[in-house]
């Protein structure tokens, strides 16, 4: 059996009175990928948001339940949510490069605010970053450039770098690529697949191949609620629920 790196138990997320996201036990294995799925609206970045306390963020919002990272609440009173969103990170949408920061101040941004500030350091963790997100060879004679010179998925490779360079356990993706065109997504999706050896990811996506192609796990989310969760394989080949099925097979609505 796989070890569990994140437990979620009754996570329960709320805008006001509005109640999105309800009830939800789910575990996450650690070193895999798992897809969230699930029609527009039904809580999939919100409930991606509840596992860095993003949420809470959002005025009016809030959040009851447990998520368990590495046996410790998140939610709990003495966790710094400033710190955990640096071992929990996030990559967003839209490509959200700091517009007043070069290619190398994007990445070394978290490190700096961490504390480190030797220069040798920083330029070693902005390479080795950068590497990761297979972007330096792009970008290591620019360095000094604006971030959001690069092109739309350059851009997106850098704000993975950004989240690399604090050396997160969990990277939670909410769409990543629903921006870029095929062969930045294709890009990104192999970086994934890299990725997996050293971070636990969780990422949204609409694309039913794109999860298919790059999941361990896939859940279902429907109207806030996890309606079913395995092994992709089994979800996208034998759903048990037939509002998976439905869903998958484009027949919803
Ligand atoms: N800032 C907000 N204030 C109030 N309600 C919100 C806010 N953000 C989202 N919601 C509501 O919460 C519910 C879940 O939204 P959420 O953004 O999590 O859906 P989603 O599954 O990510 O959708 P999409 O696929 O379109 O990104 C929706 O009913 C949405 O209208
Ligand atoms: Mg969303």
């Amino acid at each position: 059996m796989d070890s569990q790196i994140m437990h979620v138990r009754n996570l329960n997320a709320y805008f006001g009175q509005s109640h999105a996201v309800k009830d939800v036990n789910i575990a996450f294995s650690e070193l895999s990928v798992t897809a969230i799925i699930g029609p527009s609206g039904c809580g999939k970045s919100t409930f991606i948001r509840g596992l860095n306390r993003l949420h809470e963020e959002v005025p009016g919002a809030r959040a009851s339940g447990t998520v368990l990272f590495k046996g410790e609440d998140i939610y709990a009173p003495m966790i710094d949510p400033v710190a955990l969103r640096r071992t929990i990170g996030m990559v967003f949408q839209k490509p959200s490069p700091f517009p007043a920061f070069s290619i190398f101040e994007n990445v070394a941004v978290g490190l700096k605010l961490a504390g480190v500030n030797k220069k040798q350091i920083l330029k070693d963790a902005v390479e080795r970053s950068l590497r990761k997100a297979a972007l330096w060879d792009e970008v290591k004679d620019k360095l000094h450039m604006p971030g959001t010179s690069l092109s739309g998925g350059q851009q997106q490779r850098l704000c993975i770098a950004r989240a690399l360079a604090v050396d997160p356990d969990v990277l939670l993706m909410d769409e990543p690529t629903s921006a870029l065109d095929p062969i930045s997504t294709a890009k990104i999706e192999e970086l994934i697949a890299e990725l997996k050896k050293s971070v636990t990811v969780i990422i949204v996506t609409h694309n039913m191949q794109q999860a298919a192609r790059i999941s361990d796990h896939t859940a279902f989310f429907l109207m806030g609620e996890l309606v079913e969760f395995g092994e992709t394989s089994q979800v996208f080949t034998a759903p048990k629920e037939g509002r998976t099925e439905r869903y998958i097979t484009g027949r919803f609505g």
